[in-house]
């Protein structure tokens, strides 16, 4: 079976002790997933450390971060590299979410670049993509998220693509409470692997996790997890609840 993932997206909110607090919390509820299942993080730079050890013990938990720059090393002043991650044993980064995309104008041939520089510090990226609501209104969500997936992904060999983690999230469906239907869901992770099987071959696209990120609640993610093609969730806001995120993890299948 495919890995099933809850990846939480602090995005930038708690302070260091807050986020101690969280992390504790949803630990102390001994949850033991099962082997195919795998439960990730995503915190500001800062709680990087602290954050990873707090889940040393635990096997199937895992710590992200939330972006890295596209260069590899120098006169970057402020930016974070993606051997700095690497150095500190950093597992997983997002890539391309949608809100730097939007407020700090990353462009899919930058993605590409973060994408090469996580892949050479072994790291797994969380690729996102998803659409903005004219665009699902217009009914182009599909070549939209095509695109995305072409053009930050598409020049990575079959077996470097198995290191990839897709993130589909319909920037409609963020922090809106509105979440796409499962039907929705569904149809998008469908043709995501459809992209994915017609160049990399049905047996690489099949092994390749996709995450459905916008407003997962403990109320929806039983029956949005569910759906064949659906691997998991990247949750924001319900991710900051310990409670509702020791539910979202138990909806894995
Ligand atoms: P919400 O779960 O708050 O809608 O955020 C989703 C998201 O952007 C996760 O990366």
């Amino acid at each position: 079976m495919r890995k099933q993932i809850a990846a939480a997206n602090w995005k930038m909110n708690c302070t260091y002790q807050q986020g101690e607090k969280l992390l504790d919390d949803i630990l102390k509820a001994d949850l033991k997933p099962a082997l195919h299942h795998e439960v990730i993080f995503a915190v500001p730079f800062p709680y990087l450390i602290m954050a990873k050890s707090l889940v040393s013990d635990e096997s199937s938990f895992n710590i992200s971060a939330q972006n890295c720059h596209h260069k590899k090393s120098g006169a970057y002043t402020g930016e974070v590299a993606g051997e700095m991650l690497h150095s500190i044993g950093i597992k997983y980064c997002l890539v391309g979410h949608s809100e730097r995309r939007e407020y700090f104008q990353e462009t899919s041939q930058q993605l590409a670049e973060k994408i090469d520089i996580l892949l050479e510090n072994h790291i797994t990226p969380i690729f996102c993509c998803g659409e903005p609501l004219p665009v699902r209104e217009s009914n182009n969500q599909n070549t939209h998220v095509e695109a995305q997936i072409k053009e930050s992904l598409f020049h990575l060999s079959a077996d470097t693509m198995l290191n990839i983690v897709i993130a589909y999230e319909p920037i409609w469906a963020i922090g809106t409470g509105k979440t796409a239907s499962t039907a929705q869901a569904q149809e998008m992770h469908a043709h995501i692997r459809s992209v994915l099987t017609a160049k990399y071959g049905s047996e690489v696209a099949e092994q390749i996790s996709i995450l459905y990120g916008g407003s997962v609640k403990p109320s929806n993610a039983v029956e949005i997890f569910g759906s064949k093609d659906v691997d998991g969730g990247l949750v924001g806001g319900a991710s900051l609840v310990a409670a509702d995120f020791i539910d979202i993890i138990k909806a894995l299948k």
